[in-house]
């Protein structure tokens, strides 16, 4: 295991398998997700929404994650809260709609009643649970909630990570000038499974080397000119749109009509910035708009992606028509990356592949991985342990 990739791996004093990617049992054991679950994802910040998708009193979003499922919900004091979407009687689900706006939350089997800020404030039949029951005991299960330029988060247990604004503090400066906090929803979420590990998209979307080879569209866009770089909890790649025309229509009409933003500097007019927050989620920034995704994990093997598109009111038919072809040239490097995932899911289950050797440029990967194996040493294991490993000591 470890001393043959220290061997033949670039490694270093501080993880002896730096130069490797994960093996390939941890894209699709049981056990290792499960681990995954509680070590990385369930301790870490999740995006939801924008506050503008929840303005008023009652507003709210769902949001599944991991099992479990969460409403984030505007009080009749302003404020945001998230709550477990589960009755503190016997443990139904409360909130179907992805989205709506409630007076109160109402559970449709016994008819309990919870104000917007969690409190029980209904129970038919109370009498019946004796004198010592106290609703103020069985209010919603609350949920930790960030709120970053504009963007809410939960987040399901706090292991004392950073905050998403100290993960995101290195980058404070570039952000500013897109104005986040009055951006303002283009369309709905739109969710789209895949059949691959959450991992796999992740890396995909910190992926450098393949722009080129795989993506002729941001070639012809971009040239040469992909950059990616990684800080403690979030990779940012950026790619600046050329001046020479594209051949493809549609690269070629968003170069021409992609019209001047008075509210970005003049080097921000014309490039394309992409961060990915630790573990799973990022957040696209063009000049005409800007947009979040996150990769959530359902099982070893399969993944909702979970997106939605945002701008600042720009009502300049130049501007409508940049965003539409932003869509279309972003929809084919989507279907781009959707083979390429398959493609190395479909590896990840072949005897005929364990691990594979990281480049020096692929700082992101390389980044990710040592994370991974830091929080689940068997990560290091070229094989899989045997079956109850996450079990033992
Ligand atoms: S389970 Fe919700 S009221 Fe009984
Ligand atoms: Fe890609």
């Amino acid at each position: 295991m470890g001393t043959e990739l220290t061997r033949r791996g670039a490694g270093t004093e501080e993880d002896p398998d730096a130069g490797w990617s994960l093996p390939a049992w941890t894209y699709v054991d049981t056990e290792f997700f499960s681990e995954e679950v509680a070590r990385i994802l369930r301790p870490s910040w999740q995006i939801v929404c924008h506050d503008s998708d929840i303005p008023a009193p009652g507003d709210f979003q769902r949001f599944d994650f991991v099992g479990e499922s969460i409403v984030l919900i505007r009080g009749a004091d302003g404020a945001v809260r998230a709550f477990a979407n589960v009755c503190r009687h016997r443990g139904a689900r409360i909130v179907d709609a992805d989205v709506g706006c409630a007076k109160k939350l109402v559970c449709p089997y016994h008819g309990w009643t919870y104000e917007l800020d969690g409190r029980l404030s209904g129970v038919p039949g109370r009498t019946g649970y004796g004198p010592a029951f106290d609703p103020v005991d069985h209010g919603l299960a609350s949920v930790e909630v960030d709120r970053w330029q504009g963007f809410l988060f939960v987040r399901l247990e706090d292991d004392g990570g950073p905050s998403v604004a100290a993960m995101m503090a290195p980058y404070a400066e570039q952000i500013a000038p897109y104005r986040f906090p009055d951006l303002r929803a283009m369309g709905r979420v739109t969710l789209r499974p895949r059949a691959v590990n959450w991992k796999i998209i992740g890396d995909n979307y910190s992926d450098g080397l393949h722009i080129a080879v795989a993506h002729p569209g941001l070639r012809r866009l971009m040239g040469d000119g992909y950059g990616v770089e990684a800080s403690a909890h979030v990779d940012r790649m950026w790619g600046p749109i050329l001046d020479l025309p594209s051949a493809n229509p549609s690269e070629r009409a968003y170069q021409h009509f992609l019209p001047t933003v008075p509210h970005l500097p003049p080097d921000r007019q014309r490039l394309w910035t992409y961060f990915k927050l630790w573990p799973n989620f990022a957040i696209d920034i063009y000049p005409d708009q800007v947009d979040f995704m996150s990769w959530l994990p359902l099982s070893p093997t399969r993944t909702l992606i979970r997106e939605i598109s945002y701008a600042v009111p720009d009502d300049r038919r130049e501007m409508k028509a940049a965003r539409y072809l932003n869509w279309r040239i972003n929809r084919q490097v989507n279907a781009e990356d959707t083979d390429l995932v398959n493609r190395v899911q479909a590896g990840m289950a072949s005897s005929g592949f364990s691990v594979g050797p990281l480049s020096e440029q692929e700082v992101a990967l390389r980044h990710f991985c040592g994370r991974v194996r830091a929080r689940i040493p068997q990560a290091r294991l070229r094989t899989a342990p045997s079956a109850g490993w996450s079990a033992r000591p």
